[in-house]
């Protein structure tokens, strides 16, 4: 009888521990994201990125930004990529999300350009998630996606990113 009890008691302890264990890497944020545009768009929202989240070191709201992107933009990074960036580890950890606000000459905000680095997504496209959608969530673009690729590569020494240089 007692035996039972302690097992009973045992079997509660670690599916405790177990289901924390699990909640934990939920809460870790960045890589429990499934990688599709609702999900990172739902994401984006919940963290209300353009006010909570840090703009690129050394960028400034609304700066004046080559095409195809728009005439001015606001470039936001979660914790993850802001570390990668300020640490000039020469490349952004699973995780990382860069997500910037592309506005046209009258600085209306047109498009959100996303970039979401996925653990075994595409290794031949440097693990990148891309996304673009209209200000109201409608999705533009999606996944692997040829024409952001295309451009971004050029850069491929540097993570597909143009910001900065990140070592
Ligand atoms: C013709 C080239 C070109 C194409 C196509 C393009 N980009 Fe970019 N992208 C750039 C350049 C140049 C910058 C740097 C702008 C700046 O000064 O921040 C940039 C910046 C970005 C950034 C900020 C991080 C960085 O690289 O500095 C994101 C995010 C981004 N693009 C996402 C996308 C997505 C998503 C697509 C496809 C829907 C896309 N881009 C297509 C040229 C391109």
């Amino acid at each position: 009888m007692k035996k039972a009890t302690f097992l009973i008691v045992l079997l509660i302890v670690l599916s405790l521990v177990f289901s924390g264990m699990l909640l934990a890497q939920a809460k870790k944020g960045g890589g429990a994201i499934a990688a599709t545009a609702a999900s990172v768009w739902d994401y984006l929202k919940k963290e209300g990125y353009a006010k909570n989240w840090k703009m690129w070191p050394g960028t400034t709201s609304m700066y004046q930004g080559p095409e195809p992107h728009g005439a001015f933009l606001t470039t936001y990074v979660n914790d993850a990529a802001l570390k990668a960036i300020t640490g000039k580890k020469g490349k952004f950890s699973d995780g990382a999300i860069i997500a910037q606000d592309n506005f046209s000459k009258d600085k209306k905000l047109k498009f959100i350009s996303v970039m979401y680095k996925v653990k075994g997504y595409n290794p031949q496209g440097g693990n990148w998630f891309w996304a673009q959608y209209k200000p109201d969530g409608r999705v533009e673009a999606e996944g692997k996606v040829d024409e952001c690729i295309k451009c971004h590569v050029v850069q491929k020494g540097n993570d597909y990113v143009y910001t900065s240089k990140l070592k």
